[in-house]
């Protein structure tokens, strides 16, 4: 590989890749679509903080309060320094569902005459290939208010259909949200043009970001996004944390959506009001030491560098699809070519049911995610029930790729298609 890492070098740092699997294999990871696995240096940053500075951050006169809070703050602003943002935009939550459910709420919660606040008529517009964490947070909220749904078609390639982008953002639209890159097409969408067109009608833009962000730079300001979603165990950190960003005019002006210790300014018996962004979103005891992994996740992620990180993907995510195009019977679902598209390879094989080819790989040691992989509509628009999907990461090299190959070329041989 033409990486400036080393996967099987990267893969020392990952106690995990010492597992005997079945077959007694050695593991094939190609599920990092669903989680990535933990270096040692996350590991130890989250047993650091328990071991030495663990303590109720924000509260407490003590040593160990004040070290707990410097340890969470200073994960805020890696987390902020890592997509180009504010450290007051960042905002710890417990998942990227939670990050995208959070702003739906909030939003729904909006004082009526407030710019933020949607009626009947309104437009929220989504696309077929958003997972469910991105789609059913946007149904509840239409129904809340009355606003319409509205969604980007995928073509047969797995693309948005972008001929309906004036069609469907138009004065009405108040929010668009949008995936960065499709958990099961790879695609990667044209974030910035679209954000742009949102902006022009007045609406906002949403990102759901957890596919992108652990695989390939992503700056909030030169994307033009309002919000961010995405989750630190998709990029190698612990899971149990997520992140919510916000442009700040937009979180000062939004309600939070949990109350309770630590979010408020004042409090009588009867009214509360609330501390500036990000404490205000974030009541109770935060997970303090995930924060923390999370921190140490993005220095080890960004000491390779992100733009070698991407390199590295689209370089075995071009090679794959090479070999996947000679495979007969094997149908890639989502673009062919390697262009705007991430290290995702979702494929059905003729005659043989996702789980079984599941199943079958397992038995080799490799570990592919199979079914409809949350984003049912998806799998309704190409007629399928489910694919096969392999996901590649920085632990991921072309031995990986060609093990894949020939295990799929040995599931036919047993199926006998
Ligand atoms: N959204 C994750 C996936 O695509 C869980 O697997």
């Amino acid at each position: 590989m033409s990486s400036k890492f080393t996967p099987a070098q990267i893969r020392n740092d990952f106690p995990i890749f010492a597992k005997v699997m079945r077959g007694n294999s050695r593991l094939t990871y190609l599920d990092s679509g669903a989680t990535s696995q933990k270096p040692r240096q996350v590991l130890d940053a989250e047993r650091n903080f328990y071991e030495n500075h663990n303590a109720a951050v924000h509260r407490g006169a003590h040593l160990l309060a004040e070290e707990a809070s410097e340890a969470y703050e200073g994960a805020r602003q890696k987390v902020a320094q890592f997509i180009g943002a504010d450290v007051d935009e960042v905002i710890f939550t417990k998942s990227a569902t939670e990050s995208l459910n959070a702003i739906a709420y909030s939003l729904g919660n909006s004082d009526p005459k407030s710019k933020y606040a949607l009626k009947p008529g309104d437009r929220i517009v989504v696309s077929e290939m958003e997972h469910h964490a991105n789609l059913i947070p946007w149904q509840q909220l239409a129904k809340r208010t009355g606003a319409e749904l509205v969604w980007f078609e995928v073509d047969a390639d797995g693309r948005l259909d972008l001929s309906s982008a004036a069609d469907l953002i138009n004065v009405r639209t108040k929010i668009v949200a949008l995936t960065h890159q499709s958990n099961v097409l790879g695609t990667i969408n044209p974030i910035a043009d679209l954000a742009e067109m949102a902006h022009k009608v007045g609406a906002l833009f949403v990102l759901d970001a957890c596919q992108s962000v652990p695989h390939f730079p992503v700056n909030v300001s030169q994307l033009g996004v309002d919000f961010l979603a995405f989750s630190g165990h998709k990029a190698i950190g612990p899971t149990g944390i997520g992140v919510l960003w916000g442009k700040s005019e937009h979180l000062e002006a939004m309600e939070p959506f949990l109350f309770g210790g630590s979010m408020i300014e004042t409090v009588t018996m009867t009214q509360a009001t609330w501390a500036p962004a990000p404490r205000k979103f974030e009541a109770g005891v935060p997970n303090m030491a995930q924060a923390v992994g999370l921190g140490a996740a993005i220095d080890y992620l960004q000491n390779i560098g992100m733009d070698s990180i991407a390199n590295h993907d689209s370089e075995l995510t071009g090679y794959a699809l090479e070999k996947f195009s000679r495979l007969s019977g094997v149908t890639v679902i989502g673009p062919k070519d390697n262009k705007d598209r991430g290290a995702v390879i979702s494929f059905t094989i003729d005659g043989i049911h996702p789980h079984d080819v599941g199943q079958v790989l397992d038995q080799y040691g490799i570990a592919v995610r199979t079914g409809h992989h949350c984003a049912w509509p998806l799998m309704r628009k190409f007629g399928i029930a489910g694919t096969t999907r392999a996901s590649f990461y920085l632990y991921n090299d072309f031995a990986d790729v060609d093990g894949l190959i020939a295990s799929i070329e040995d599931t036919k041989k047993y199926f006998k298609v």
